[in-house]
């Protein structure tokens, strides 16, 4: 009997290793148990490698001639090849990551098989090539739920925050399912803690270390409330599939997933909703809103900004309203001559209640000092005023406003116009161009001059500062740095030729 111990539960290279070794020295799979270190007792040595190579796939290897040789029952055959299809390696390298403890025997014996039967892989109703296949189809569901329900709780707060997540997987995917993680939230520090192992994100490479216990990760945080607050906004009754649902969502996932609470209830409340929604009048399409529209600045004069913010406070024009934490109106001096508009409060923002104070504000606040603009006399508002963001885990990603909902906010900038009445608005980004102007206006053959406009004061059009912060090309960066910051400048000699009036 042949014993190999492997060196953790993925080493899918000492297995290959040791398969190699085994396959040329003629061990039949039931001759050769396989353990993962520290799953036993330290009772027997790692085999060494053999020589095989293979055609098409990575078993190919040299055998290093430092490595200790199989017991003398199983020595190599430093001669002999072996060609093992890409497909086989493919199937192993996923399937080698199923919890079963047999896996590592269940390849071998179809690797061992294989060998007489170089076409074993293409018989689709061959029991080992069935099981081999279901596993591997495990894996990459498991992987793909672990995508889905990772959440992310903050530790600490910005600049200092961390994002930390607990989560279960019913295989060894952690490795695989990392690299995901670390493209999808690149630019945070983040940990994903499991029983079996952690993967840790310092914003360049991912760290494994090993697993720990739930009691390590931490169990709520800021965001929690707002997370169960847009879950319950987007549950759609009347669109309720309890089967579908559970498929995709099943119960095992629930107990770590904080949204987990509120399903039963909304599931019970859904029939209920539902009958109320089937009773209810049907209502009259909205009619369509011209797309152009004037600004109108006498319709709504007479108010006050203080009155304006109280009033937008209560808005429930669109929906956005209901997972944002609140309104974020502008902000800025009642008689400023310029106003700034943005697209929308991002998630900092949403939680300050004022707008541009996260990352695209601070890039704001320089292009504006270089320019020689004082932001403390200009009006800085949006033409959405409610956050719009998709939870992805536990972090709230900025989504583009829609047409509607950038016409349902537009009242709330024409009012703030119509109080203000700035001699010059400008328009960072392309939401705030359409609000503004009345219609779709792309920026680049817009900007760099003032608009006049016959119905409001001047425009002028520019890139949105979180563009900016986009752009992954240093120098890109700095050219378009330049461009915006020149675009701000128009506003600062705009601002000295009004005063000088
Ligand atoms: N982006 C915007 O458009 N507005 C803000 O207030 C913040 C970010």
């Amino acid at each position: 009997m042949h014993h190999i111990r492997l060196d953790s539960d993925t080493d899918f290279d000492g297995w290959r290793k040791a398969a190699r070794e085994l396959v040329l020295a003629d061990v039949a799979s039931a001759d050769v148990t396989w353990t993962v270190a520290g799953d036993e007792p330290e009772l027997f040595d790692a085999p060494g490698a053999g020589a095989f190579a293979e055609a098409q796939a990575p078993f190919a290897q040299p055998a290093s001639p430092t490595q200790p040789s199989l017991p003398s029952a199983a020595s190599p055959i430093p001669n002999q090849t072996f060609n093992v299809p890409a497909r086989f390696v493919e199937l192993a390298k996923t399937a080698i990551l199923h919890r079963d403890p047999q896996r590592f025997a269940y390849l071998y014996q179809l690797l061992w098989r294989l060998r007489a039967n170089p076409e074993l892989m293409h018989i689709a109703t061959d029991p080992d090539v069935v099981r081999l296949q279901a596993m591997a189809k495990a894996i990459r569901r498991d992987e793909h739920k672990m995508h889905a329900f990772v959440r992310f709780r903050e530790i600490g707060r910005e600049p200092k925050s961390r994002y930390v997540a607990w989560f279960e997987p019913e295989h060894h995917i952690v490795e695989l399912a990392a690299p995901f993680f670390a493209h999808r939230f690149a630019d945070m520090e983040w940990s994903i803690l499991t029983p079996d192992l952690c993967a840790h994100w310092d914003g360049h490479k991912v760290a494994f270390t090993p697993g720990v216990a739930k009691s390590m990760a931490p169990s709520e945080d800021r965001l929690e409330e707002t997370w169960l607050t847009y879950y319950a906004s987007i549950f759609n009754p009347a669109r309720l599939k309890t089967k579908a649902m559970q498929a995709e969502m099943p119960k095992k996932y629930w107990r770590n997933l904080p949204e987990a609470a509120l399903i039963k209830p909304l599931i019970e409340d859904a029939e209920r909703k539902t009958h109320a929604m089937v009773a209810a009048e049907a209502t009259a399409p909205k009619k369509p809103q011209r797309q152009e529209q004037p600004m109108t600045k006498a319709k709504h004069s007479g108010d006050t900004l203080e009155a304006l913010r109280e009033q937008a406070r209560e808005c429930r024009d669109c929906d956005l309203w209901k997972p944002a934490t609140q309104t974020v109106f502008g902000e800025g001096p009642s008689h400023a001559t310029v106003m700034l508009v943005g697209e929308q409060p991002g998630d900092k923002e949403d939680l300050a209640g004022k707008p541009f104070v996260g990352p695209a504000g601070q890039m704001l606040d320089r292009a504006l000092a270089e320019a020689g603009v004082d932001r403390d006399k200009t009006y800085v508002t949006n033409a959405v005023k409610h956050f719009k963001f998709v939870p992805r885990g536990k972090i709230r990603l900025h989504q583009k406003p829609n047409t509607p909902e950038i016409k349902a906010c537009r009242q709330w900038y024409e009012r703030e116009l119509a109080t203000i009445k700035p001699l010059l608005v400008v328009a960072m980004g392309a939401t705030a161009a359409q609000s503004v102007l009345g219609k779709v206006t792309p920026i680049n053959a817009n900007r760099g001059h003032l608009i006049d406009r016959e119905d409001g004061p001047q425009v002028l059009v520019t890139v949105h500062p979180s563009y900016l912060l986009r752009l992954p090309d240093a120098d890109a960066k700095e050219r378009e740095y330049a461009r915006f910051v020149d675009d701000l400048k128009l506003v600062a000699a705009h601002l000295k030729k009004a005063h000088a009036a």
